[in-house]
This record gives structure tokens, C-alpha cells and sequence, in this order.
């Protein structure tokens, strides 16, 4: 048997991140054409955190894909009452053809696709955001043609699941990859050396930095994300004045290159992370970055249940 997963970026390897990009690149014009859920084969798509984007990008693209899409609130299923994960897997993987999850710790995803005999894909988990840097991805490819040897600069948290997704699948990419955080908030140590050992391999490089100014200078592509990640609302209060020198100002985009782009994941918080002028000014492509969401995914699906056998 072989199953593939996507539990975080660098599950994928350089090449294999091109072919799903390329496949999601001809997704994008052929939204109807390829339709390997045809059956329809369903897939379940589960959330133990809220969520807007993921939640219709997936539901969508698996009708897209000839498919029928689960969207399962865990709180109102027997996980939420503690049903084992390892036994949900199981259960599930006789009757889906693969299991999307959005959960807290990376432990319980590695949990559910150690147990599971069919693809499981990270729709977020505390250390990973991995489907949202493939769409990011995307989007770069989408505005500058290609990511090999641009300059990408996070801004604000840079422990948080966006920030290691960037590290790792922005390496994998051939990115120049930058973190700039306060040093309270860098990124686990064991990711960056990993997007540096990735990088070596591409061409690219990882970095982290404690100013946004310097690590400005010379950017592609800018991104941020909110400072309060979902789970840390009730330290919502520390976790403001620390970050306010990494916003995303108007002063700040303007020490970048001037054909810069700039990313947000979304949701955004306008006068907080990014300001308003920069979320909706020209040089702004959320709104492709979260189109796309939905045609990353769907390569994504796609490549894993093409790469899955059950023997
Ligand atoms: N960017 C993203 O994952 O959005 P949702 O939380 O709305 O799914
Ligand atoms: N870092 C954010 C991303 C939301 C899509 C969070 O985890 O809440």
C-alpha cells in the first residue's frame, strides 16, 4: 500500500511541489475538465477550529472534481466527545477517499494519517498551514512568473503556522525566505534549520531577523498574518505592542522593491498587522491569493489520490 499525505510542506519535494503548482495553474482555466472524484468518490473535510476560506475552497473544489464533499464540525461528531483519532481514521478511510482535517497540535494530524489508509491533507494545524502557502504559491507564479530566487519577507509572528509554512514550503519553492519578528516570537529552531537544509538543495535560502527594516530591503513579495492566531485569543493583549514595529505600513511597502506584491492570508486585521491602505491598495493580491485556495487544493487532491494505491 502507499498513501500519500500533506501533513507539512516539505512532504512534498521541489519537484513534486512543480507538478502540483503546474497543475494548478491549468485548474485555474479548466475548472470542469479533470474530474478524478468522479462517482462521486467523497472526502471528508473536518474542523476542529473555525474557518471561512478553507471550509469553500475545499467544499467547492471537490464538486469540482466530480466529488461530494463531508464538512464535518468535529464538536458535533464523537471526536468532539473524545473518540479516539486513531478509530476515526479508521472508520472514515473505508468509505472516503481522503481526510481533510484543521486541527490544533501537528500531533494529532500525524496521528490521523498514521491510521489512516487513505491521503490526509493539513487544512492548519498550531505549526503548518501548508495548503495556504501551495495557493500563495500560486499566486507568485500567477504575478511574477516564477518563485525561483525572489525575496520573501514575513512579517509579525514568526512562531506561527504561517510563518514555518513560509520557511518550508517558500524554500522548496527556491524562495529567498525571511522571517522578521520580534525575538520573543522566532521560529522554531528545528524549521529553519530544516528551510535551510531545503534551501541548500533549491537555490534559495532562510533567514530569520529581528528588523523588518533590513529584511525589507530588496522584497518581492511581503506577507503577514494576524498576531493572534486562532487558539491565542486570551493572550490577545500581549500579543500587540511587540509586533507593532512589524506591521505592514505604507512606509514599510515602500522600502520594498516598488513591483513588490503583498500577501495576507486573511483573515486580516486592518490597523493591526497590515494597514488598510496596503490590504487595499494596488500592489495588494489577497484577493487571487485567496482564489486560489481553491485551485491549489484541487491539484493537491488530485496528485495525492493519483500517488495512493491500496494494494
Ligand atoms: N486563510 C484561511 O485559512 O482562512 P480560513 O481560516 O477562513 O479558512
Ligand atoms: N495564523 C492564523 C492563520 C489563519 C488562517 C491562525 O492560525 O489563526
Amino acid at each position: 500500500m502507499t498513501v500519500r499525505h500533506f501533513l507539512r510542506d516539505d512532504d512534498l519535494s521541489p519537484v513534486e511541489q512543480d507538478e502540483v503548482l503546474t497543475l494548478a495553474q491549468q485548474l485555474t482555466s479548466d475548472r470542469f475538465g479533470h474530474q478524478p472524484l468522479a462517482g462521486p468518490k467523497s472526502v471528508a473535510v473536518i474542523f476542529d477550529k473555525a474557518s471561512t476560506r478553507t471550509r469553500i475552497s475545499f467544499a467547492v473544489g471537490i464538486a469540482e472534481l466530480g466529488g461530494a464533499s463531508l464538512i464535518i464540525d468535529a464538536q458535533t461528531s464523537q471526536m468532539g466527545r473524545g473518540e479516539p483519532i486513531a478509530d476515526t481514521a479508521r472508520v472514515l478511510d473505508r468509505q472516503v477517499a481522503a481526510i481533510v482535517w484543521r486541527t490544533a497540535g501537528q500531533t494529532r494530524i500525524d496521528e490521523m494519517a498514521a491510521a489512516s489508509q487513505v491521503p490526509v491533507v493539513n487544512a492548519l494545524t498550531d505549526e503548518f498551514h501548508p495548503c495556504q502557502i501551495l495557493a500563495d504559491l500560486l499566486t507568485i507564479r500567477q504575478h511574477k512568473g516564477s518563485t525561483a530566487g525572489l525575496k520573501l519577507v514575513y512579517f509579525g509572528d514568526g512562531a506561527n503556522n504561517m510563518a514555518h509554512s513560509y520557511l518550508l514550503g517558500g524554500a522548496t519553492a527556491g524562495m529567498h525566505v525571511v522571517i522578521a519578528s520580534p525575538a520573543d516570537f522566532q521560529p522554531d529552531p528545528a524549521i529553519l534549520e530544516r528551510a535551510v537544509e531545503i534551501a541548500a538543495e533549491t537555490g534559495g535560502s532562510a533567514a530569520w531577523t529581528d528588523d523588518p527594516y533590513a529584511a525589507v530591503d530588496g522584497a518581492d513579495v511581503i506577507a503577514t498574518d494576524t498576531w493572534v492566531s486562532m487558539g491565542q485569543e486570551g493572550e490577545a493583549a500581549l500579543r500587540e505592542a511587540p509586533f507593532v514595529p512589524y506591521a505592514v505600513t505604507e512606509q514599510l511597502l515602500a522600502k520594498a522593491n516598488s513591483d513588490a506584491i503583498v500577501l495576507h492570508c486573511l483573515p486580516a486585521y486592518r490597523g493591526k498587522e497590515i494597514e488598510a491602505a496596503v490590504l487595499d491598495g494596488p500592489q495588494s493580491v489577497v484577493w487571487d491569493e485567496a482564489e486560489n485556495r481553491l485551485h491549489a487544493q484541487k491539484a493537491l487532491l488530485s496528485w495525492l489520490l493519483a500517488r495512493s494505491f491500496n494494494a
